[in-house]
């Protein structure tokens, strides 16, 4: 049986959700993959990073979560406030990093991710600040160091988008790319086209766990903008910024003007796309995230809730669409737990 030692950063809704995957699978995960996960650290803000080099027990962290009880009541713990001093410190195969997603500077989750890397730790990563802000050189650092560092989580949640890609789709060369990228507009979106009042809907998402910590970053399209540029480097290898996309949220959007779409056989939905500039794979790639009124025979004008669904046209496939679930406590929690199998099979 292969034993990966794991390191849980930032255990709100994801980590969580990847920690109670981990617990509920264990037998699946020895049966089916003869691995034995065993999750060594876990950190969070309020209550720092702890260590148990015999493996830490899920079902009790779960509930001083629930609790909102310091971690460190764990029996047995090692302790640290940094969770860089911890990392440091402390011996672990895998780093899952899941930390809130910050887009002004990737920060905390970008120095764990390097403090990983550069400790030759595995990382995968949930978070979407440091994947959309510095995608470059964590896979150059990754590389570097012989390690691996995959990020399915931050796209569509844990539905196979970049795996797909970058494994399913070897060798096809993709032209443009459309989705809806947000669990909680489009949540928002589907519910407004039932006639319910935004705010309430809002709430709901958030309740849900379906939401940033901070829901701007969803209503106002930066989270999709962050997608956007993940896909723009993991699909089309063009390391882009933020800025460089075009962004439009849902804040803007009207119940009227859903009505109007409804009664014109249209739904409002917020699209991403990506595509080339010409026919070349060093063309610039034009990238936008707008609310777009969708004809009823456009595959995504059907994608509701929070489910995601995304279009990849490429040569030699055509198109080839991938729906579901884009937010969601065990659904990202999913991302991570299919990335950590992935690094698990080449140990
Ligand atoms: N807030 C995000 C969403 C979470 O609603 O899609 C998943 O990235």
């Amino acid at each position: 049986m292969k034993k990966v030692r794991l390191s849980i950063v930032g255990f709100g809704v994801v980590g969580q959700g990847l920690a109670e995957l981990l617990h509920k699978k264990r037998e699946l995960l020895q049966r089916d993959y003869d691995l034995d996960v065993s999750l060594v650290s876990v950190a969070n803000s309020r209550h720092g990073f702890i260590y148990r080099e015999a493996g830490l027990d899920i079902p009790t962290l779960l509930e001083l979560a629930a609790q909102r009880q310091p971690l460190t009541q764990h029996p047995g713990v090692d302790h640290w406030t940094s969770v860089v001093e911890g990392l440091q410190a402390t011996q672990a195969d895998v780093l899952a990093e899941a930390t809130w997603t910050n887009l002004q500077d990737a920060e905390p989750g970008l120095s764990h991710i390097r403090t990983a890397l550069k400790k030759g730790m595995h990382v995968t990563i949930a978070n979407k600040g440091p994947a959309a802000l510095a995608a470059g050189e964590l896979l150059a650092l990754a590389q570097q160091q012989g390690v691996q560092l995959r990020m399915e989580a931050t796209v569509m949640a844990g539905t196979p988008v970049l795996s797909t890609v970058s494994e399913g789709m070897a060798g096809v060369s993709v032209q443009a790319v459309r989705g809806i990228l947000n669990g909680t507009t489009n949540y928002i979106l589907s519910a407004m086209a039932e006639g319910r009042d935004y705010a309430e809907v809002l709430a709901e998402a958030q309740a849900q766990g379906y939401a940033e910590a901070d829901p701007t970053a969803d209503v106002e399209g930066y989270d999709v903008v962050a997608k956007t540029v993940i896909l723009a480097a993991l699909v089309f290898g063009q390391f882009i910024k933020p800025e460089q996309v075009q962004r439009q949220g849902i804040t803007g959007v009207t119940l009227e003007q859903i009505q109007q779409a409804a009664r014109a056989g249209k739904r409002i939905k917020l699209i991403a796309s990506i595509s080339r500039a010409a026919d070349d794979p060093q063309a610039p790639l034009l990238a936008r995230v707008e609310p777009v009124a969708l004809p009823l025979d456009d595959a995504l004008a059907h994608v509701n809730g929070a489910m995601n669904a995304i279009t990849f046209h490429g040569d030699s496939l055509s198109a080839v669409t991938i729906s579901g679930p884009g937010a969601g406590r065990l659904q990202t929690g999913q991302g991570l737990l299919a990335d950590l199998i992935a690094i698990a099979k080449t140990l």
